[in-house]
């Protein structure tokens, strides 16, 4: 099998000014002594992208954006396009995040258009899928996640679908406190790698990267990234202070 390098994401959410995201960044990048053998990306507010790519010019932790427009220009009011985040410096944008697709309507469909641009662009995505606490009670996981991926996935062929990572983010873990167990989040990602396996090349298929997100703290790191298809973790609540993402990043598995 390919050995996937490890990739710890920092998911910041609505949280932080430019000058407080600067602020945390520049601890991170003294703080973390552990880029070996994982890379680390951090993903601010829009306001803050331009401020946190140049305080990380000689850093190699990357940055991300939490959202993007599909079209590159436009008569899109309160729209970014793929083209301006790769010009203010990033190198990937998370897409499908479940907050987007709770509050802002986001469907499998405008994920996917997304997904296709920003590969069109050459940026990196973060392609987030999940279910919902009552879809999992009813024992829907697996399918909606096979959905999410027909439909996140539409059209793209073996070259585009290697440059993806995917997250899985059971939704009634995302700060919540409540992780998957290292065995539910195991069997999720199984499956996911089951499907990318059916639908592309074996190697491609066994490149990608699946992190999982949902309440990852240092106290549980370590054990899910024993579990052998988590190649890395999107963290939200636990990133927002320097010491606990610096033992996210510093897990042992
Ligand atoms: P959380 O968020 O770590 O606060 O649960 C994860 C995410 O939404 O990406």
């Amino acid at each position: 099998m390919t050995a996937r390098m490890p990739l710890m994401a920092a998911n910041w959410k609505m949280h932080f000014t430019a000058d407080e995201a600067v602020a945390l960044v520049k601890e991170l990048n003294k703080g973390i002594t552990r880029f070996d053998g994982r890379e680390v990306v951090v993903a601010p507010p829009f306001t803050a992208l331009a401020g946190v790519a140049s305080a990380l010019a000689s850093s190699p932790i990357k940055l991300a954006a939490q959202n993007c427009h599909w079209e590159s220009q436009g008569a899109y009011t309160g729209e970014i396009s793929p083209s301006m985040l790769r010009h203010v410096g990033c190198d990937c944008v998370i897409v499908g995040h479940s907050e987007r697709r709770q509050y802002f309507g986001e469907t499998d469909e405008s994920v996917n258009r997304k997904i296709v641009a920003l590969v069109e662009v050459d940026l990196g995505c973060i392609f987030c899928i999940g279910e919902t606490l009552e879809e999992r009670q009813a024992e829907k996981t697996l399918e909606v996640l096979a959905k999410q991926l027909i439909g996140g996935l539409e059209g793209l062929g073996e070259e585009q679908a290697g440059k993806l990572v995917l997250a899985y983010e059971p939704v009634w873990a995302i700060g919540t406190g409540h992780t998957a167990s290292p065995e539910q989040a195991q069997e999720a990602h199984a499956f996911i790698r089951d499907n990318l396996v059916k639908r592309f090349d074996n190697a491609v298929a066994n490149q990608i990267r699946i992190l999982y997100g949902g309440s990852v703290k240092p106290d549980n790191v370590d054990e899910l990234m024993a579990q052998p298809d988590i190649d890395g973790a999107l963290v939200g609540g636990a990133s927002l202070k320097a010491d606990s993402f610096i033992r996210i990043v510093d897990f042992e598995g």
